[in-house]
């Protein structure tokens, strides 16, 4: 039984790449969690060393990730204590960066599966309530440049039982911290980020 989350949020960013445009994206949505009053982290994917998943699904039985104890095992009490979550990833060749793709795999530990064929499953950070706000950022111009950005994201998170409320496409920002150049686009994550908190409190 995971404990009933918290009103708070955590923001992780999945870019490598430090003051980057994912960063400010977040800063901003972070500003617009703040003006609520709702206490919010910041968490950098990349200051964290941990290893994909291995698929040894030892975590049915366990309830938890028993092959390693890294960065993950850091990360894990931060997402069940907070009702909220905002993720921005840049787009690395149409898909989220290795970073975001790991740590997602690595909250498999999280789903209940039944021994029936198929087999059934549930998340235990369902039903509590968890809401998210997600971000995708890349160079070009279009929807399919951005690729499965959104989705890669979008499709697990709900599955965990996150209710998604807002997704950020931002397009057109290569250099770091571009975005910030773009007062409508972070005015955006700060109305996101506002209404996320809004929601959870
Ligand atoms: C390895 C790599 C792959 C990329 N692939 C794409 C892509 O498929 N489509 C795109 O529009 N931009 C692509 N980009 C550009 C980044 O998404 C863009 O520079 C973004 O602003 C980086 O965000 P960040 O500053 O938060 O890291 C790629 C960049 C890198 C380094």
């Amino acid at each position: 039984m995971i404990k009933q989350p918290e009103p708070r949020v955590v923001l992780v960013s999945g870019s490598p790449r430090r003051n980057g445009n994912s960063d400010a994206l977040l800063k901003a949505a972070r500003e617009g969690i703040k003006s609520q009053g709702v206490p919010a982290e910041t968490v950098f994917l990349r200051d964290y060393v941990y290893q994909p998943c291995t698929g040894c699904e030892e975590c049915r039985k366990a309830k938890t990730c028993t092959q390693f104890n890294d960065g993950m095992t850091l990360l894990y009490p931060k997402i069940e204590a907070a009702r909220g979550l905002v993720l921005a990833c840049p787009t690395h060749n149409y898909n989220v960066t290795s970073w975001m793709k790991s740590f997602i795999d690595r909250l498999y530990c999280y789903y209940d599966f039944t021994d029936s064929r198929p087999r059934k499953w549930s998340s235990r950070l369902a039903g509590q309530g968890r809401k998210a706000v997600l971000m995708g950022i890349c160079e070009q111009e279009g929807k399919s440049d951005m690729g499965f950005v959104i989705e890669a994201m979008q499709f697990p998170f709900t599955a965990l039982g996150y209710e998604v409320i807002h997704m950020h496409r931002v397009y057109k920002v290569f250099d770091r911290g571009l975005v910030r150049k773009q007062p409508d686009v972070l005015e955006q994550a700060r109305r996101f980020g506002a209404s996320l908190a809004e929601s959870i409190k």
